[in-house]
């Protein structure tokens, strides 16, 4: 049954179910166990987006690892990623000589991810990859592979299961697409956190 929310005049359906997300994580999860037998991975979270799917991510992971987060921002329109990125919160950890794992919410644009890429390039990782729970199909500006993907979307606006609009409806337990946009006037917000 499609489950239907309004969001500022908004129309959203029901796109991704928990189940669904809970089993394809348990499939990203045995591949990462097999290919990182033996080493200690670093799982690098992307705030705010990424917080529930590392979440429950990590809890598959099986093998030794250890956690840090970026925090990114962006400005602009709520629904549209604004081409701009910024780093809020550095990383905490050495990345030098260690292998690095991404885990980003989605990738829409490829900006931010592009941006992290290099970010974290610069500190010699022993070897750098990237997880995404979502990744929005036809991506003109990624020139890498994202090595391991939930799930591959038509370019629709989607929230819910960390994924926000205008920084509400992260808490939502499955993933919701927009289907029919409201004529209100798009809604311009300081994004402190993608
Ligand atoms: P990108 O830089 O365009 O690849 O996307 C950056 C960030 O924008 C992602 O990590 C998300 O936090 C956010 N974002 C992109 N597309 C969506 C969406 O459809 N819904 C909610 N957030 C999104
Ligand atoms: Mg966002």
């Amino acid at each position: 049954m499609t489950e239907r929310l309004k969001i500022n005049g908004d129309m959203f359906e029901s796109f991704i179910t928990e189940e669904q997300i809970r089993e394809r994580i348990k499939e990203l999860a045995v591949r990462i166990n097999t290919d990182y037998t033996g080493k200690v991975p670093i799982f690098i979270g992307v705030l705010n987006g990424s917080f529930i799917f590392l979440s429950d991510l990590i809890r598959e992971i099986t093998i030794d690892c250890e956690i840090d987060f970026f925090k990114l921002s962006s400005y602009g329109d709520a629904k549209i990623s604004s081409g701009h990125v910024m780093l809020l919160k550095d990383l905490n950890c050495q990345v030098f000589g260690r292998d690095i794992i991404v885990v980003e919410d989605i990738v829409d644009s490829g900006l931010s991810i592009a941006f992290i890429k290099k970010t974290i390039e610069k500190e010699n990782p022993k070897s750098l990859k990237f997880v995404s729970l979502l990744l929005k199909k036809g991506i003109p500006k990624l020139d890498f592979p994202i090595n391991y993907i939930g799930f591959e979307i038509p370019p629709d606006f989607v929230i819910g299961y960390g994924l926000d609009y205008a920084q509400k409806n992260r808490n939502l337990k499955s993933i919701y697409k927009l289907t029919l946009q409201g004529t209100a006037t798009p809604e311009y917000v300081i994004d402190n956190g993608v």
